[in-house]
């Protein structure tokens, strides 16, 4: 909303949420204090927050003069009952809905914007007209989907420039208005009209084809370790063929984010819904290798410590689950760090857009006791044993090795599972090395 109304000077833009005090931090004077970090937003947010986006609690004002409404809450996965743990819960979606059909006055075009499962347009359609006459009350809607591809981090620019615009819908007129929004920024070849079904489903399947490219880059790396190669030169030569494209090959930790997991669970329940099996059973092993590659990692860690971690320090660089981002949604560094604390370490956490408060509650009570956060990143080495990378921060590439080797025990193992180190540097310096998809000690 923010990117809309920095190129769309002349539409007036209401961003509303009842939580109150989410709703201040927006509009916080100390753009530092925004809730999201993502660079480049708090300068937008600063330029546009006086003239046409607002941030209210408003609910019922804002439905009212609105022409379109998008529905951009939370989808998290659903914890209880039938397809727990597959399928996305909707009850924010569905409250919305409600709300909008309740308080709406004249045509209102509401817009998916949330990453929803299959279909969800029709119960979003469903509760829309069941609740009103649209004859008496003087009011109607129509309901677009229209996904969003930024990734975090990259947010401005990808949203600044698009690879596409996705719009689905049957009512042409409330498509074409949402494109005139678009037009304002974007080329016109770049937004696409599909059917509602179509459009739900790009979405994740975009995703979907994004954490295969993962998790094939993941499988390999475990393969390069043990047969000599080098993952990053295997991802460079495979990706140079202009079919397969040279983006997303990095390996790592497994993907985190709201989004992939999510996405291919919603992806495999559908699939099983309508009797797809062999589709289901496909897209889920995607999943598997990303929860095995983190699974694997810890494996190593405790293999090179001669399979004892009680009583060691470990350093952590990176809880976020990708660089550039404070946000840990399904971030490898929680699983890995709760089996690390599991099995006795204590661990020095160091992010530098994380929170302590964050971490705690990830954490859990029952673990506070073994582990720190600290603000420099030099701390983490102090008497440790270990060190471990999981976010591939900037300031991670550049440690001054030679400082941190005085103060690390003997002998000290650096394990590097976003292959951001030169082995070659820390070899002169006699720090233990594991790198991940890097077989270099193989002959
Ligand atoms: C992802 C998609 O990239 C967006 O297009 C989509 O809009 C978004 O989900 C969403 O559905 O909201 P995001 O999760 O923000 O975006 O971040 P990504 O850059 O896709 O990274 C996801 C995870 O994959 C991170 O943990 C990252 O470290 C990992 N990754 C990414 C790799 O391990 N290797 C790569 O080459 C790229």
């Amino acid at each position: 909303m923010a990117v809309i109304a920095k190129y769309c000077p002349n539409i007036e833009i209401k961003v509303v949420d009842i939580n109150q005090e989410r709703i201040d931090a927006w509009n916080n004077s100390n753009l530092n204090k925004l809730p999201i970090f993502e660079p480049g937003l708090s300068e937008i947010i600063n330029n546009v927050r006086e003239k046409n986006l607002e941030f209210t609690t408003n609910l019922v004002d804002s439905i009212k003069e609105a022409d379109m409404v998008f529905i951009s809450v939370n989808t998290p996965i659903k914890q209880n009952g039938i397809g727990a743990g597959q399928t996305s819960d909707l009850r924010w979606v569905e409250a919305c809905a409600r709300q909008i059909s309740e308080i709406a006055i004249g045509h209102t075009i509401v817009v998916e914007k949330s990453t929803l499962p299959v279909r969800t347009a029709k119960t979003i359609k469903e509760i829309l007209f069941a609740t009103n006459d649209n004859n008496q009350q003087n009011k109607s809607f129509s309901v677009l989907s229209n996904p969003e591809f930024l990734a975090e981090g990259t947010a401005i620019n990808d949203l600044e420039n698009p690879d596409r615009v996705l719009i689905g819908g049957e009512d042409k007129e409330a498509m074409l208005s949402l494109k005139q929004v678009y037009l304002n920024w974007v080329k016109e070849d770049k937004i696409i009209f599909t059917n509602l079904w179509s459009s739900e489903l790009s979405k994740l399947c975009a995703n979907a084809f994004l954490a295969q490219r993962i998790s094939s880059i993941n499988s390999i790396s475990a393969l390069c370790e043990v047969t000599g190669a080098n993952i990053g030169e295997v991802a460079n030569a495979v990706g140079q063929d202009s079919r397969i494209g040279n983006k997303f090959l990095k390996t790592g930790p497994g993907f985190g984010g709201s989004c992939f997991k999510k996405d291919i669970l919603n992806l495999v329940y559908l699939s099983r819904f309508y009797g797809l099996d062999e589709v289901a059973d496909y897209w889920e092993k995607i999943i598997e290798i990303n929860s095995w590659q983190k699974m694997r990692i810890y494996e190593q860690i405790v293999k090179n410590l001669f399979g004892n971690l009680v009583d060691k320090k470990i350093g952590i660089l990176g809880f976020a689950f990708k660089a550039n981002t404070n946000d840990t949604r399904e971030s490898p560094a929680i699983d890995i760090c709760k089996n690390l604390i599991n099995e006795g370490a204590f661990l020095s956490i160091h992010d530098y857009k994380v929170s302590k408060e964050n971490i705690s509650t990830i954490l859990s009570k029952e673990n506070n006791k073994n582990w720190e956060y600290v603000f420099d990143v030099y701390e983490v080495f102090n008497s440790s044993d270990a060190v471990v990378i999981l976010t591939e921060w900037e300031g991670y590439k550049n440690l001054n090795w030679n400082e941190i080797a005085l103060k690390t025990k003997r002998p000290f193992w650096i394990f590097d599972t976003r292959a951001i180190l030169r082995p070659e540097e820390l070899k002169k310096i006699n720090l233990n090395l594991w790198q991940i998809g890097n077989g270099y000690q193989i002959n």
